[in-house]
């Protein structure tokens, strides 16, 4: 949920204008370009693009992703700007974020 100084001036009528330059905000998911809405959670943007798994288990490798989407299982941990072990359904997108994930490439477990 974002702060009133977060959303700006406007607050949130002026970013949900459409044909603002809030509409969509632009990041990047391990260096491919992502684009979401403003007040989306990280989870529910890499969710919307199919990306349903952007960590595994230490044991086994078993994909992970969302899986309480309220903050409580841990499940959806990842890197946001260089901050470790960021709950992606908690975290709301920020244009310019670089989001990664820990899957090994060959792991299978991404979309
Ligand atoms: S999905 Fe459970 S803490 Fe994020």
């Amino acid at each position: 949920m974002s702060t009133k100084a977060q959303r700006g001036a406007g607050g949130p009528a002026a970013a949900e204008q459409p044909g603002s330059p809030q509409e969509t905000v632009t990041m990047s998911f391990d260096g491919r370009p992502l684009t979401a809405a403003p007040g989306q959670s990280i989870g529910s943007a890499l969710a919307a693009q199919g990306i349903v798994a952007w960590r595994s288990t230490r044991k086994g490798a078993r994909p992970r992703g969302l899986f309480c989407g309220i903050g409580i299982c841990f499940d959806c941990l990842l890197t946001v700007d260089g901050a470790t072990n960021q709950r992606a359904c908690l975290v709301e997108v920020c244009e310019g974020m670089q989001i990664e994930g820990s899957c090994t490439p060959d792991d299978g477990s991404r979309a």
